[in-house]
């Protein structure tokens, strides 16, 4: 079993998708195609300006073939 942290695909600054931006593999982030926000890619930290807040993860984890996650905000 395995187990990582997916992110909800919502910029923390103005609730933009995140899947529609680029992927920085050697800095681990990913930007925001809005206004430039880059949060890290393993725990959802905002990196720079204009977002401050951390991009909601959610507990994951891989068993017998499949993809296991849960949204626990009420
Ligand atoms: S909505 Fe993502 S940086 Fe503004």
């Amino acid at each position: 079993m395995a187990s990582s942290t997916p992110q909800e695909d919502r910029c923390s600054h103005e609730d933009f998708e995140l899947s529609s931006g680029a992927i920085d593999p050697a800095e681990g982030s990913v930007e925001c195609v809005l206004h430039g926000a880059r949060f890290d890619i393993r725990d959802g930290r905002a990196l720079c300006a204009p977002a401050y807040s951390p991009v909601p993860k959610f507990p994951v984890k891989l068993e017998h073939g499949g993809i296991w996650t849960r949204d626990d905000r009420g």
